[in-house]
Protein backbone atom coordinates (compact mmCIF):
# COMPACT_ATOMS: atom_id res chain seq x y z
CA UNK A 1 0.00 0.00 0.00
CA UNK A 2 1.20 3.30 -1.03
CA UNK A 3 1.55 5.80 1.87
CA UNK A 4 -1.43 8.43 2.18
CA UNK A 5 -3.26 11.07 3.91
CA UNK A 6 -6.71 10.86 4.41
CA UNK A 7 -8.83 13.80 5.55
CA UNK A 8 -12.72 13.62 5.32
CA UNK A 9 -13.71 16.79 7.64
CA UNK A 10 -17.29 17.00 5.70
CA UNK A 11 -19.91 16.67 9.32
CA UNK A 12 -22.61 14.14 7.87
CA UNK A 13 -26.33 14.22 9.14
CA UNK A 14 -27.71 10.91 7.71
CA UNK A 15 -31.33 9.90 7.71
CA UNK A 16 -34.91 11.21 7.61
CA UNK A 17 -35.82 14.30 9.36
CA UNK A 18 -31.90 15.49 9.28
CA UNK A 19 -32.96 18.86 7.93
CA UNK A 20 -34.42 19.94 10.77
CA UNK A 21 -30.70 20.54 11.92
CA UNK A 22 -29.96 22.96 9.04
CA UNK A 23 -30.28 26.20 11.41
CA UNK A 24 -28.10 25.03 13.77
CA UNK A 25 -25.25 24.01 11.23
CA UNK A 26 -25.43 27.28 9.57
CA UNK A 27 -26.04 29.46 12.62
CA UNK A 28 -22.13 28.04 13.55
CA UNK A 29 -21.62 30.76 10.54
CA UNK A 30 -23.89 33.87 10.22
CA UNK A 31 -27.10 34.69 9.56
CA UNK A 32 -26.37 36.01 5.42
CA UNK A 33 -27.07 32.47 3.01
CA UNK A 34 -26.65 32.10 -0.19
CA UNK A 35 -29.08 29.31 -0.99
CA UNK A 36 -27.84 27.41 -4.53
CA UNK A 37 -30.10 25.37 -6.15
CA UNK A 38 -30.43 24.19 -10.12
CA UNK A 39 -33.60 24.19 -12.41
CA UNK A 40 -36.15 23.46 -10.18
CA UNK A 41 -36.59 19.62 -9.18
CA UNK A 42 -36.59 21.40 -5.49
CA UNK A 43 -39.47 23.21 -5.92
CA UNK A 44 -41.53 20.79 -7.23
CA UNK A 45 -40.78 17.96 -4.38
CA UNK A 46 -41.40 20.81 -1.47
CA UNK A 47 -37.26 20.68 -0.50
CA UNK A 48 -37.45 24.43 -1.38
CA UNK A 49 -40.27 25.17 1.14
CA UNK A 50 -39.06 23.09 3.76
CA UNK A 51 -35.60 25.10 3.85
CA UNK A 52 -37.46 28.45 4.07
CA UNK A 53 -39.60 26.86 6.82
CA UNK A 54 -36.48 25.51 8.67
CA UNK A 55 -34.16 28.99 7.77
CA UNK A 56 -37.17 31.50 9.19
CA UNK A 57 -34.60 33.72 10.62
CA UNK A 58 -31.93 33.50 8.42
CA UNK A 59 -31.56 36.05 5.26
CA UNK A 60 -31.84 34.23 1.87
CA UNK A 61 -30.62 34.89 -0.86
CA UNK A 62 -30.88 32.83 -4.14
CA UNK A 63 -28.65 31.32 -6.82
CA UNK A 64 -30.62 29.62 -9.05
CA UNK A 65 -30.50 27.58 -11.79
CA UNK A 66 -27.41 25.74 -11.73
CA UNK A 67 -27.06 23.67 -15.20
CA UNK A 68 -25.78 20.05 -14.51
CA UNK A 69 -22.37 19.99 -15.69
CA UNK A 70 -22.19 23.68 -13.79
CA UNK A 71 -21.11 26.47 -16.12
CA UNK A 72 -18.47 29.32 -15.29
CA UNK A 73 -20.38 31.98 -15.89
CA UNK A 74 -23.14 30.56 -13.00
CA UNK A 75 -20.05 30.87 -10.75
CA UNK A 76 -19.02 33.91 -11.69
CA UNK A 77 -22.65 35.34 -10.78
CA UNK A 78 -22.32 33.66 -7.56
CA UNK A 79 -19.14 35.34 -6.31
CA UNK A 80 -21.05 38.99 -7.39
CA UNK A 81 -24.24 37.52 -5.16
CA UNK A 82 -21.78 36.82 -2.16
CA UNK A 83 -19.81 40.10 -2.67
CA UNK A 84 -22.86 42.16 -2.86
CA UNK A 85 -24.97 40.66 0.32
CA UNK A 86 -21.82 40.11 3.02
CA UNK A 87 -22.64 36.53 2.59
CA UNK A 88 -21.50 34.52 5.25
CA UNK A 89 -22.22 30.73 4.66
CA UNK A 90 -23.50 29.07 1.16
CA UNK A 91 -26.39 26.05 1.54
CA UNK A 92 -26.26 24.02 -1.93
CA UNK A 93 -29.71 22.37 -2.27
CA UNK A 94 -28.78 19.80 -4.95
CA UNK A 95 -26.69 16.88 -7.16
CA UNK A 96 -23.21 17.27 -7.84
CA UNK A 97 -23.49 20.03 -10.18
CA UNK A 98 -25.34 22.39 -7.64
CA UNK A 99 -22.25 21.64 -5.07
CA UNK A 100 -19.60 21.81 -7.07
CA UNK A 101 -20.56 25.15 -8.82
CA UNK A 102 -21.02 26.46 -5.07
CA UNK A 103 -17.52 25.14 -4.00
CA UNK A 104 -15.86 27.18 -6.78
CA UNK A 105 -18.25 30.32 -5.57
CA UNK A 106 -17.03 29.79 -2.34
CA UNK A 107 -13.38 30.15 -3.30
CA UNK A 108 -13.56 32.46 -5.46
CA UNK A 109 -15.24 34.67 -3.14
CA UNK A 110 -11.64 35.23 -2.05
CA UNK A 111 -10.14 35.24 -5.09
CA UNK A 112 -9.58 38.83 -7.35
CA UNK A 113 -8.89 37.49 -10.04
CA UNK A 114 -11.32 35.73 -12.32
CA UNK A 115 -12.71 32.35 -11.10
CA UNK A 116 -11.31 30.11 -13.63
CA UNK A 117 -8.33 30.41 -12.59
CA UNK A 118 -9.13 28.51 -9.71
CA UNK A 119 -10.67 25.74 -12.05
CA UNK A 120 -7.25 26.12 -13.83
CA UNK A 121 -4.86 26.03 -11.15
CA UNK A 122 -6.04 24.12 -7.24
CA UNK A 123 -3.46 25.80 -6.30
CA UNK A 124 -4.66 29.20 -5.90
CA UNK A 125 -7.52 28.29 -3.81
CA UNK A 126 -6.25 28.98 -0.37
CA UNK A 127 -9.57 30.15 1.73
CA UNK A 128 -13.18 29.65 0.91
CA UNK A 129 -16.82 30.59 2.23
CA UNK A 130 -17.93 27.31 4.48
CA UNK A 131 -19.91 25.37 2.29
CA UNK A 132 -23.15 23.42 4.07
CA UNK A 133 -24.92 20.81 1.23
CA UNK A 134 -28.81 19.07 1.18
CA UNK A 135 -28.10 15.92 -1.01
CA UNK A 136 -30.68 15.36 -3.64
CA UNK A 137 -28.67 13.06 -5.96
CA UNK A 138 -26.74 9.59 -5.34
CA UNK A 139 -23.92 10.01 -7.82
CA UNK A 140 -20.65 12.29 -7.21
CA UNK A 141 -19.56 12.73 -3.86
CA UNK A 142 -18.83 15.86 -4.00
CA UNK A 143 -21.09 15.78 -0.76
CA UNK A 144 -17.94 14.52 1.29
CA UNK A 145 -14.88 15.30 -0.79
CA UNK A 146 -12.74 18.57 -1.64
CA UNK A 147 -13.40 18.62 -5.98
CA UNK A 148 -15.49 20.50 -8.41
CA UNK A 149 -16.39 20.43 -11.98
CA UNK A 150 -16.78 23.36 -13.50
CA UNK A 151 -17.49 23.49 -18.16
CA UNK A 152 -16.16 26.30 -19.85
CA UNK A 153 -18.75 26.27 -22.70
CA UNK A 154 -16.81 28.83 -24.49
CA UNK A 155 -13.63 27.14 -25.06
CA UNK A 156 -14.89 23.35 -24.97
CA UNK A 157 -13.53 22.71 -21.30
CA UNK A 158 -14.64 20.88 -18.44
CA UNK A 159 -11.88 21.13 -15.37
CA UNK A 160 -11.58 19.22 -12.32
CA UNK A 161 -10.35 21.41 -9.40
CA UNK A 162 -9.59 20.05 -5.80
CA UNK A 163 -9.06 22.19 -2.30
CA UNK A 164 -8.96 21.53 1.16
CA UNK A 165 -10.57 24.65 1.99
CA UNK A 166 -13.74 23.91 -1.13
CA UNK A 167 -14.72 20.40 1.41
CA UNK A 168 -18.30 20.74 2.53
CA UNK A 169 -18.54 21.10 6.65
CA UNK A 170 -21.36 19.42 6.94
CA UNK A 171 -23.53 17.78 4.86
CA UNK A 172 -27.21 16.18 5.56
CA UNK A 173 -28.28 13.08 3.36
CA UNK A 174 -31.44 12.29 3.66
CA UNK A 175 -32.43 9.45 1.12
CA UNK A 176 -36.01 10.43 0.60
CA UNK A 177 -34.73 13.70 -1.18
CA UNK A 178 -34.18 11.46 -3.81
CA UNK A 179 -37.33 9.73 -4.54
CA UNK A 180 -38.53 11.98 -7.24
CA UNK A 181 -35.28 11.29 -9.39
CA UNK A 182 -35.98 10.55 -13.22
CA UNK A 183 -34.96 7.16 -13.36
CA UNK A 184 -32.05 8.08 -15.77
CA UNK A 185 -30.66 9.95 -13.10
CA UNK A 186 -30.66 7.36 -10.69
CA UNK A 187 -29.45 4.89 -13.20
CA UNK A 188 -26.45 7.85 -13.94
CA UNK A 189 -25.96 8.53 -11.02
CA UNK A 190 -25.21 4.75 -9.79
CA UNK A 191 -22.88 4.24 -12.70
CA UNK A 192 -21.25 7.57 -11.45
CA UNK A 193 -20.88 5.54 -8.10
CA UNK A 194 -19.50 2.61 -9.62
CA UNK A 195 -16.92 3.89 -11.76
CA UNK A 196 -15.42 6.41 -8.97
CA UNK A 197 -15.27 3.00 -7.36
CA UNK A 198 -13.37 0.87 -10.43
CA UNK A 199 -11.31 3.63 -11.50
CA UNK A 200 -9.84 2.99 -7.71
CA UNK A 201 -9.98 -1.11 -8.04
CA UNK A 202 -7.88 -1.19 -11.46
CA UNK A 203 -5.44 0.46 -10.34
CA UNK A 204 -1.51 -0.31 -10.26
CA UNK A 205 -1.04 -0.68 -6.75
CA UNK A 206 -1.88 -4.41 -6.13
CA UNK A 207 -1.49 -4.42 -2.41
CA UNK A 208 -4.24 -2.22 -1.24
CA UNK A 209 -6.32 -5.59 0.04
CA UNK A 210 -9.06 -3.76 2.20
CA UNK A 211 -9.08 -0.84 -0.22
CA UNK A 212 -10.69 -3.37 -2.57
CA UNK A 213 -12.66 -4.88 -0.48
CA UNK A 214 -14.55 -1.70 0.54
CA UNK A 215 -14.75 -1.30 -3.44
CA UNK A 216 -16.05 -4.74 -3.86
CA UNK A 217 -18.62 -3.75 -1.02
CA UNK A 218 -19.76 -0.73 -2.20
CA UNK A 219 -19.83 -2.21 -6.49
CA UNK A 220 -21.89 -4.86 -4.93
CA UNK A 221 -24.36 -2.02 -3.49
CA UNK A 222 -24.80 -0.76 -6.25
CA UNK A 223 -26.19 -3.49 -8.53
CA UNK A 224 -27.95 -4.99 -5.72
CA UNK A 225 -29.92 -2.18 -4.91
CA UNK A 226 -29.97 0.23 -8.23
CA UNK A 227 -32.98 -1.79 -10.03
CA UNK A 228 -35.00 -1.68 -6.58
CA UNK A 229 -34.34 2.43 -6.46
CA UNK A 230 -35.66 2.31 -10.39
CA UNK A 231 -38.69 -0.11 -9.48
CA UNK A 232 -39.46 1.45 -6.51
CA UNK A 233 -38.72 4.76 -6.32
CA UNK A 234 -39.76 5.30 -2.44
CA UNK A 235 -38.16 2.17 -1.48
CA UNK A 236 -35.92 3.80 1.56
CA UNK A 237 -33.73 1.00 2.26
CA UNK A 238 -32.39 1.18 -1.58
CA UNK A 239 -32.25 4.91 -1.59
CA UNK A 240 -30.35 4.61 1.68
CA UNK A 241 -27.56 2.56 0.82
CA UNK A 242 -26.96 4.32 -3.00
CA UNK A 243 -26.65 7.53 -0.82
CA UNK A 244 -24.04 6.45 1.68
CA UNK A 245 -22.20 4.56 -1.69
CA UNK A 246 -22.14 7.45 -2.82
CA UNK A 247 -20.42 9.32 -0.02
CA UNK A 248 -17.75 6.87 0.39
CA UNK A 249 -17.17 6.12 -2.77
CA UNK A 250 -15.27 9.04 -3.47
CA UNK A 251 -14.72 10.56 0.14
CA UNK A 252 -10.52 9.03 -0.07
CA UNK A 253 -11.53 5.62 1.35
CA UNK A 254 -11.32 3.25 -1.35
CA UNK A 255 -9.05 5.54 -3.43
CA UNK A 256 -6.24 6.44 -0.65
CA UNK A 257 -2.81 3.99 -0.97
CA UNK A 258 -3.24 3.32 -4.79
CA UNK A 259 -1.70 4.94 -7.14
CA UNK A 260 -2.06 6.26 -10.62
CA UNK A 261 -4.46 8.16 -12.49
CA UNK A 262 -7.71 7.78 -13.39
CA UNK A 263 -8.97 6.90 -17.18
CA UNK A 264 -12.79 6.86 -17.87
CA UNK A 265 -13.51 9.69 -15.97
CA UNK A 266 -10.92 11.70 -18.50
CA UNK A 267 -12.87 10.48 -21.46
CA UNK A 268 -16.33 11.37 -20.22
CA UNK A 269 -15.28 14.76 -19.08
CA UNK A 270 -14.67 15.55 -22.86
CA UNK A 271 -17.61 14.12 -24.06
CA UNK A 272 -19.57 16.48 -22.00
CA UNK A 273 -17.67 19.13 -22.48
CA UNK A 274 -17.59 18.74 -26.38
CA UNK A 275 -21.73 17.59 -26.10
CA UNK A 276 -22.90 18.61 -22.47
CA UNK A 277 -24.40 15.11 -21.88
CA UNK A 278 -24.93 13.51 -18.49
CA UNK A 279 -21.67 12.71 -16.36
CA UNK A 280 -22.74 9.25 -15.74
CA UNK A 281 -24.28 8.45 -18.65
CA UNK A 282 -21.24 8.68 -21.06
CA UNK A 283 -19.63 6.74 -18.15
CA UNK A 284 -21.76 4.16 -18.88
CA UNK A 285 -20.76 4.08 -22.24
CA UNK A 286 -17.50 4.39 -21.99
CA UNK A 287 -16.16 2.06 -18.81
CA UNK A 288 -17.29 -1.50 -20.67
CA UNK A 289 -15.64 -0.35 -24.14
CA UNK A 290 -12.27 0.77 -22.00
CA UNK A 291 -12.25 -2.66 -20.10
CA UNK A 292 -12.52 -4.95 -23.14
CA UNK A 293 -9.92 -2.14 -24.42
CA UNK A 294 -7.15 -3.06 -21.15
CA UNK A 295 -7.69 -7.08 -20.76
CA UNK A 296 -4.79 -8.64 -21.34
CA UNK A 297 -2.58 -11.40 -19.96
CA UNK A 298 -1.43 -8.56 -17.40
CA UNK A 299 -4.97 -7.36 -16.25
CA UNK A 300 -6.70 -10.77 -16.39
CA UNK A 301 -6.31 -11.71 -12.78
CA UNK A 302 -7.61 -8.28 -11.44
CA UNK A 303 -10.81 -8.94 -13.70
CA UNK A 304 -10.89 -12.70 -12.44
CA UNK A 305 -11.37 -10.98 -9.06
CA UNK A 306 -14.07 -8.54 -10.31
CA UNK A 307 -15.81 -11.15 -11.64
CA UNK A 308 -16.14 -13.26 -8.71
CA UNK A 309 -15.93 -10.89 -6.30
CA UNK A 310 -18.80 -8.33 -7.66
CA UNK A 311 -20.54 -9.87 -9.98
CA UNK A 312 -20.86 -14.03 -8.14
CA UNK A 313 -19.67 -15.39 -11.62
CA UNK A 314 -18.35 -19.40 -10.48
CA UNK A 315 -14.60 -19.61 -10.98
CA UNK A 316 -13.46 -21.29 -14.55
CA UNK A 317 -10.32 -22.28 -16.08
CA UNK A 318 -10.30 -19.82 -18.82
CA UNK A 319 -9.47 -16.80 -17.20
CA UNK A 320 -10.50 -14.16 -20.32
CA UNK A 321 -13.57 -16.43 -20.82
CA UNK A 322 -14.56 -15.36 -17.08
CA UNK A 323 -13.47 -11.62 -17.27
CA UNK A 324 -15.23 -11.12 -20.81
CA UNK A 325 -18.43 -12.42 -18.88
CA UNK A 326 -17.62 -9.75 -15.94
CA UNK A 327 -17.27 -7.16 -18.55
CA UNK A 328 -20.76 -8.57 -20.35
CA UNK A 329 -22.48 -8.13 -16.94
CA UNK A 330 -21.15 -4.60 -16.73
CA UNK A 331 -22.32 -3.37 -20.01
CA UNK A 332 -25.97 -5.28 -19.23
CA UNK A 333 -26.45 -3.89 -15.97
CA UNK A 334 -25.62 -0.31 -17.30
CA UNK A 335 -28.20 -1.03 -20.01
CA UNK A 336 -30.85 -3.21 -18.17
CA UNK A 337 -31.00 0.05 -15.65
CA UNK A 338 -31.86 2.07 -18.59
CA UNK A 339 -28.69 3.66 -20.08
CA UNK A 340 -28.38 4.26 -23.65
CA UNK A 341 -25.31 2.47 -24.12
CA UNK A 342 -24.16 3.74 -27.37
CA UNK A 343 -22.92 7.62 -28.09
CA UNK A 344 -24.88 7.43 -31.43
CA UNK A 345 -28.20 7.17 -29.37
CA UNK A 346 -26.76 10.23 -27.65
CA UNK A 347 -26.58 11.99 -31.13
CA UNK A 348 -22.62 11.71 -30.81
CA UNK A 349 -21.46 10.90 -34.34
CA UNK A 350 -17.59 10.66 -35.03
CA UNK A 351 -16.94 14.19 -35.85
CA UNK A 352 -15.24 15.30 -32.99
CA UNK A 353 -13.52 12.47 -31.65
CA UNK A 354 -10.21 12.99 -32.47
CA UNK A 355 -10.38 16.74 -31.02
CA UNK A 356 -11.90 14.89 -27.57
CA UNK A 357 -8.89 12.41 -27.95
CA UNK A 358 -6.37 15.18 -27.94
CA UNK A 359 -7.98 16.67 -25.61
CA UNK A 360 -8.31 13.93 -22.87
CA UNK A 361 -4.05 13.54 -23.04
CA UNK A 362 -3.43 17.65 -22.85
CA UNK A 363 -5.83 17.81 -19.92
CA UNK A 364 -4.82 14.28 -17.99
CA UNK A 365 -1.81 12.16 -17.87
CA UNK A 366 -2.83 8.64 -18.46
CA UNK A 367 0.50 7.42 -18.89
CA UNK A 368 -0.06 6.74 -15.02
CA UNK A 369 -2.91 4.92 -15.42
CA UNK A 370 -3.43 1.18 -14.51
CA UNK A 371 -3.30 0.71 -18.31
CA UNK A 372 -1.44 4.19 -20.01
CA UNK A 373 -3.10 4.91 -22.84
CA UNK A 374 -2.01 7.39 -25.38
CA UNK A 375 -3.93 9.61 -27.85
CA UNK A 376 -4.74 6.83 -30.48
CA UNK A 377 -5.77 4.75 -27.26
CA UNK A 378 -8.60 6.94 -26.44
CA UNK A 379 -9.52 7.64 -30.16
CA UNK A 380 -9.85 3.62 -30.27
CA UNK A 381 -11.89 3.57 -27.32
CA UNK A 382 -13.96 5.97 -28.10
CA UNK A 383 -14.69 4.37 -31.64
CA UNK A 384 -15.60 1.26 -29.57
CA UNK A 385 -18.47 3.41 -28.11
CA UNK A 386 -20.34 4.56 -31.19
O1 LIG B 1 -31.40 21.03 -11.62
P1 LIG B 1 -32.53 20.32 -10.98
O2 LIG B 1 -33.86 20.85 -11.34
O3 LIG B 1 -32.35 20.19 -9.48
O4 LIG B 1 -32.55 18.83 -11.60
C1 LIG B 1 -31.44 17.96 -11.50
C2 LIG B 1 -30.68 17.82 -12.80
O5 LIG B 1 -31.50 18.02 -13.91
C3 LIG B 1 -31.96 16.58 -11.28
N1 LIG B 1 -32.20 16.26 -9.87
C4 LIG B 1 -31.32 16.25 -8.86
N2 LIG B 1 -31.91 15.82 -7.73
C5 LIG B 1 -33.20 15.59 -8.02
C6 LIG B 1 -33.40 15.88 -9.39
N3 LIG B 1 -34.60 15.73 -9.98
C7 LIG B 1 -35.63 15.31 -9.23
N4 LIG B 1 -35.49 14.99 -7.91
C8 LIG B 1 -34.30 15.11 -7.28
N5 LIG B 1 -34.16 14.75 -6.01
O6 LIG B 1 -30.95 15.72 -11.77
C9 LIG B 1 -30.25 16.36 -12.82
C10 LIG B 1 -28.78 16.15 -12.67
O7 LIG B 1 -28.28 16.84 -11.54
P2 LIG B 1 -26.70 17.05 -11.36
O8 LIG B 1 -26.47 17.77 -10.11
O9 LIG B 1 -26.14 17.61 -12.63
O10 LIG B 1 -26.20 15.52 -11.28
P3 LIG B 1 -24.96 14.88 -10.55
O11 LIG B 1 -25.12 14.82 -9.10
O12 LIG B 1 -24.76 13.61 -11.27
O13 LIG B 1 -23.74 15.87 -10.86
C11 LIG B 1 -23.05 15.83 -12.07
C12 LIG B 1 -21.89 16.82 -12.09
O14 LIG B 1 -20.91 16.50 -11.09
C13 LIG B 1 -19.62 16.31 -11.70
C14 LIG B 1 -20.00 15.84 -13.08
O15 LIG B 1 -18.94 15.92 -13.98
C15 LIG B 1 -21.15 16.75 -13.42
O16 LIG B 1 -20.70 18.01 -13.79
N6 LIG B 1 -18.79 15.44 -10.87
C16 LIG B 1 -18.36 15.91 -9.69
C17 LIG B 1 -17.48 15.21 -8.89
C18 LIG B 1 -17.01 15.74 -7.59
N7 LIG B 1 -17.32 16.96 -7.24
O17 LIG B 1 -16.34 15.07 -6.85
C19 LIG B 1 -16.93 13.92 -9.29
C20 LIG B 1 -17.69 13.28 -10.40
O18 LIG B 1 -16.88 12.32 -11.02
C21 LIG B 1 -18.23 14.21 -11.43
O19 LIG B 1 -17.28 14.55 -12.41
ZN1 LIG C 1 -17.87 10.75 -11.64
Amino acid sequence: MENFVFHAPTEIYFGKGQIENLSKILGNYGKNVLLTYGGGSIKKNGLYDKVYEVLKDFNIVELAGVEPNPRIGTVRKGIELCRENNIDVILAVGGGSTIDCSKVVAAGYYYEGDAWDLVKDSSKITKALPLVTVLTLAATGSEMNKGAVISNPETNEKLGTTAKAMAPRASILDPEYTYTLPTIQTAAGTADIMSHVLENYFKVTETAFLQDKISEGILKTCIKYCPIALKEPSNYEARANLMWASSLALNGLCGSGKAGSWTCHPIEHELSAFYDITHGVGLAIVTPRWMRYILSEKTVDKFVDYAVNVWDLEMEEDKFALANKAIDKTERFFAECGIPMNLGKLGIDDSLLEKMSHAVVVHRDLQSAYVPLTEEDVLNILKMCL
